[in-house]
């Protein structure tokens, strides 16, 4: 898991590092203020120990967290907390109290002016929004929003790390209940790479290289194919202009190593689709699209049109190359079997013509990687933001209570 940070107005985080800080080895030896690092500088630091404050998206330790929070703000963003608004954000159905200490901890310790703690999966909507705005695509995704004219409609795929997890969103709310998530990522991906890159080549793979190699190869080399046995049928017909290279040097000897990576380039990813694929997997994990497909279903019948038409991709997991067509694909088929394929009224508005079964459309964009990130900088550069910011005088007037439910973006 990563803490991104960066200023309102720009595409890309401006730090993105493990979500750790290193504290003291011996507990009587205390640190001062600023006297410990985090991210990759606290996994790396000798004689101190790294803590994780937040484990699946959800803060574990709030007195780690306001560290995390503090090195961020004065060595990373370098700014005084007391001269910006802060937007922070949750994963769906953090609970509340955990926005209220996150509250007090931004506006009693930092003395921030202002704060918004936005969904994630409603920014990630917004910044696919945005970018379908930039490009001039709006009049087309314009077609799919929701009969009360709110494009924050939509599924949103959030795959990073650690979980998978598929979000409707209606009108800018999420419908928690309808939340469906399955236990495979990126570091699955990464697993399923090394396991089947240990076995074609072994001892090429320095043991304690091997982890990061599988990494890399994954993000530079994988893609998501349409058919995994035709795709085999292509590398075995024509190995040469699938396979790929991958040179390394090797940390033991110095020299140069190179490996062909053929099928793992689409099996990787395969495991969203396939999940049986994976060695660790117990049979009763469902694939990704039967996940989106389910998440949709649980949605009142109105909606179901809309959330199909507008799948929004989010996270570093949904990176590979194709992924947004093999998904529509899929999803697509089970709409198809679910209707066969005919005219059907799920989803249709009052009043329209029935027009077939919902058609899926999953929307990849430029900002996918970072989405939430990206959402959150849009939000703050745009003049939506300033209803959306609590400030500290309605914060001392209400309290901590004030930030106990999420306001809803509505101003376009
Ligand atoms: N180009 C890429 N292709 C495939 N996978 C990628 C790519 N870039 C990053 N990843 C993978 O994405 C994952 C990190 O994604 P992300 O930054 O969204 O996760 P996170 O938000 O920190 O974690 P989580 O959401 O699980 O808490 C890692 O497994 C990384 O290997
Ligand atoms: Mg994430």
């Amino acid at each position: 898991m990563q803490v991104k940070g960066g200023l309102a107005g720009s595409f890309q985080p401006s730090f993105v590092e493990p979500t750790a800080i290193s504290v003291p080895a011996s507990p009587d030896k205390r640190l001062g203020d600023l006297e410990f690092d985090i991210g990759a500088a606290a996994l790396a630091q000798p004689g101190r120990h790294a803590v994780w404050p937040m484990a699946k998206g959800i803060i574990t330790d709030f007195d780690a967290m306001e560290r995390l929070w503090a090195a961020c703000i004065y060595k990373r963003l370098c700014v005084y907390p007391e001269d910006h608004n802060f937007i922070l954000t949750e994963p769906p159905l953090n609970p509340p109290e955990h926005r209220e200490t996150t509250a007090e901890i931004m506006f009693e310790t930092f003395d921030v002016p202002g704060l918004h703690i936005g969904v994630q999966a409603v920014l990630a909507l917004y910044a696919g929004w945005a970018m379908a705005e930039k490009a001039g695509t709006k009049r087309q995704l314009a077609s799919t929003v929701h009969h009360s004219g709110n494009p924050l409609t939509g599924v949103v795929i959030d795959s990073g790390d650690g979980c998978t997890h598929c979000i409707p969103v209606v009108d800018g709310y999420v419908v928690g209940s309808a939340i469906r998530s399955i236990p495979l990522a990126g570091r699955d991906v990464t697993r399923h790479m090394l396991h089947m890159l240990r076995s074609s080549h072994g001892a090429a793979l320095p043991p304690l290289q091997a982890a990061d190699l599988a990494v890399k190869v994954k993000e530079q080399l994988c893609y998501t194919c349409s058919n995994p046995e035709r795709e085999a049928g292509k590398y075995t017909s024509e190995p040469g202009k699938y396979a790929r290279e991958y040179s390394f040097v090797d940390a033991r000897s110095g020299k140069e190593v190179s490996i062909t990576v053929d099928h793992e380039r689409y099996l990787g990813p395969e495991i969203f689709f396939n999940p049986s694929l994976t060695s660790f997997n117990d049979g009763r994990v469902v694939p990704l699209h039967a996940a989106v497909d389910d998440a949709v279903q649980s949605c009142a019948i109105d909606t179901r049109r809309a959330l199909y038409g507008n799948v929004m991709l989010s996270g570093g997991s949904t990176m590979f190359r194709d992924f947004d067509k093999r998904v529509q694909k899929e999803v697509q088929t089970l709409v198809n079997a679910r209707t066969g394929g005919s005219a059907s009224t799920s989803g249709a508005v009052e009043g329209q013509q029935v027009m077939g079964p919902p058609q899926v459309q999953v929307v990849a964009h430029p900002l996918q990687r970072h989405a939430v990130y990206a959402g959150d900088s849009v939000l703050g550069a745009s003049p939506a933001f300033r209803s959306a910011v609590v400030t500290r005088a309605e914060y001392e007037e209400h309290g901590a209570h004030i930030v106990r439910n999420n306001p809803v973006y509505t101003e376009w």
